[in-house]
C-alpha cells in the first residue's frame, strides 16, 4: 500500500469499502473481491479495503476488539507488540514516574498506543511514511491523538533531551523480504545507537528478540523476558533507572474480556511475586547454578521466559528441586511444586532411551495417547510418535531427556 491507497481507504467512500470488506473478512477471497466490485467499488480500492479487513481480522488475536478500528500493513502486525505486554510494559513506565516519552521506530503504534492510554504523552518516530500515517490514523481511531503524535523521519536524529524516557523496538525484519534478522548490528535503527541511547537517557526501554545472546545485554542493565500463556514472546532491556534486578522473567496471560486492567505488583522481590491470575514474575542474578541430584518423583518443565532469564535455579530453590543434568532445565522434586513458573508432571517410570523398550512399556501400560516434551534430546516427537504405534484407551506423557548425560526417557503423568 501507498500513501494514495491509504488516503483513499480514510474518505467515506474508502470507509464504505472497508465496511463491505470487513463484512466479507475471513470468507473466499475471489468472492468477496468479486461482491466489493459488483457493488461498484473501484478494483484498487476494493483490494486495498479487502487486506485491510483481513489483516485487521487476524490482529485481533494480538490487539483485541480494537484491531477492529486500527490500520495495519502485514509487516508493522508481525512485529507490533501484542497489547498485553504493550500494556504491562506502559504500566512499569508510569509507575517509574515518565511522563513523556518517545517511541524511536514506533511501527503501527502499538508500544506507543499503550503509554499513551496510561497516561504518558508519547512522540512517536517511524522512518516509513505509510506506517507512521498509519500510527498517526490509530492514535485517532482510539482517541489519543492528542497523547501521541508521529513524526515521520530517522529516529537518530529526534533530540532526546526533549523527554524523559525513550523506547526503542528496532526492526528485526529486512524492509522488502520480511526475512528475520538475526545479527543485532543489521537492526534498525542499529544497535550501537539503541545501546548507546541508555548513556544519553536515564530511562531507557529497548526490545529485543528473545534469543538475545546474554553478552550482549548491556552491563548494569536489567533483561526481562516475558511469556504469554507459556509462549515466549520477547525480551526488553531495562537501563538507567529502570533497571531494578539483573533478571526478570514475566509471565502474563490473555485479560479475559471482562476481567479488570491489570495492577502492577509493589515491588519485585528474588523470589516469586504474584497477582492471582494476571502475571507472575521472578527475578535474580541470572548467574546462580543449580544444584545436580538424581531424578525424583516429580519433573517440572519451566516456562520459557525463566529458562530464557537463566532464573532456573532460583526457581529450583523456590520448589526445592534439582536438576538431573547440569545442562537440561528439567527441575526434579519430591513434592510436586505449587508454581505458575513451570509444569509438573509426576513420574512412573525412569528407562534408558531403547525405542523397543519404551514400545514394550506403552503396550503394556495400554496408552494410546502420548504428549511428548524434550529437552536435550535430538529425537524428532513426531517421528517417535509414529514409530511407538501407540494403540489403547490410556494417556500418557512421555518426557525425552539427558540424566548426568544419558539419554533417557521418562513416562509421567499430569498431576493433580
Ligand atoms: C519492530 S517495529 C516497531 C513496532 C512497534 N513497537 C509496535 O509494537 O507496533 C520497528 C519500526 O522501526 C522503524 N524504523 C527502522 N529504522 C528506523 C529509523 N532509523 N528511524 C525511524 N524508524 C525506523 C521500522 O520502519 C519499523 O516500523
Amino acid at each position: 500500500m501507498d500513501l494514495d491507497q491509504f488516503a483513499a481507504l480514510r474518505t467515506p467512500e474508502g470507509s464504505a469499502a472497508l465496511d463491505a470488506a470487513t463484512e466479507r473478512a475471513g470468507g473466499d477471497p475471489l468472492a468477496a473481491a468479486g461482491a466489493l466490485r459488483s457493488a461498484g467499488i473501484p478494483a484498487g480500492l476494493a483490494a486495498a479495503a479487502l487486506t485491510q479487513a483481513e489483516l485487521r481480522r487476524r490482529a485481533v488475536g494480538k490487539f483485541g476488539p480494537e484491531a477492529a478500528g486500527m490500520f495495519l500493513t502485514r509487516p508493522g502486525l508481525e512485529q507490533a507488540t501484542r497489547r498485553v505486554v504493550a500494556d504491562r510494559r506502559a504500566d512499569r513506565l508510569r509507575a517509574a514516574g515518565v511522563r513523556t516519552l518517545a517511541d524511536l521506530g514506533c511501527g503501527l503504534g502499538a508500544d506507543a498506543l499503550a503509554a499513551a492510554r496510561a497516561g504518558i504523552r508519547v512522540y512517536g518516530v517511524e522512518a516509513d511514511p505509510v506506517t507512521a500515517a498509519m500510527a498517526a490514523a490509530n492514535a485517532e481511531a482510539a482517541g489519543l491523538a492528542g497523547a501521541f503524535t508521529v513524526e515521520c523521519g530517522d529516529a537518530t536524529a529526534f533530540d532526546v533531551g526533549r523527554v524523559d524516557a525513550v523506547f526503542c523496538d528496532p526492526a528485526r525484519r529486512r524492509a522488502g523480504t520480511g526475512r528475520r534478522i538475526f545479527d543485532p548490528n543489521a537492526y534498525s535503527p542499529p544497535w550501537d545507537f539503541v545501546t548507546g541511547l541508555a548513556e544519553r537517557v536515564p530511562h531507557t526501554v529497548v526490545k529485543v528478540a528473545p534469543g538475545i545472546d546474554h553478552a550482549l545485554i548491556p552491563a548494569g542493565a536489567e533483561a526481562e523476558w516475558v511469556s504469554v500463556a507459556g509462549d515466549l514472546v520477547e525480551a526488553a532491556l531495562w537501563c538507567g533507572r529502570l533497571a531494578e534486578v539483573p533478571r526478570r522473567a514475566t509471565l502474563l496471560r490473555e485479560p479475559s474480556p471482562t476481567a479488570a486492567p491489570l495492577l502492577r505488583e509493589p515491588s519485585p522481590t528474588a523470589s516469586a511475586a504474584a497477582e492471582p491470575g494476571v502475571h507472575h514474575q521472578l527475578t535474580g542474578s541470572g548467574a546462580v547454578e543449580a544444584t545436580v541430584g538424581p531424578v525424583r518423583r516429580y519433573v517440572h518443565d519451566p516456562d520459557p521466559a525463566v529458562v530464557r532469564a537463566h532464573l532456573v535455579a532460583e526457581l529450583a530453590d523456590a520448589i526445592d528441586a534439582t536438576l538431573a543434568d547440569p545442562s537440561i532445565a528439567y527441575l526434579y522434586a519430591d513434592a510436586p511444586g505449587a508454581t505458575p513458573f513451570a509444569r509438573c508432571l509426576e513420574i512412573t517410570d525412569v528407562l534408558p532411551f531403547s525405542l523397543k523398550r519404551l514400545r514394550a512399556l506403552l503396550r503394556e501400560r495400554r496408552v494410546g495417547r502420548a504428549e511428548i516434551l524434550k529437552r536435550g534430546s535430538a529425537l524428532e516427537p513426531e517421528k517417535l510418535r509414529r514409530d511407538l504405534r501407540l494403540a489403547g484407551p490410556e494417556a500418557a506423557s512421555l518426557v525425552l531427556t539427558r540424566v548426568a548425560g544419558a539419554p533417557t526417557v521418562l513416562l509421567c503423568r499430569p498431576v493433580g
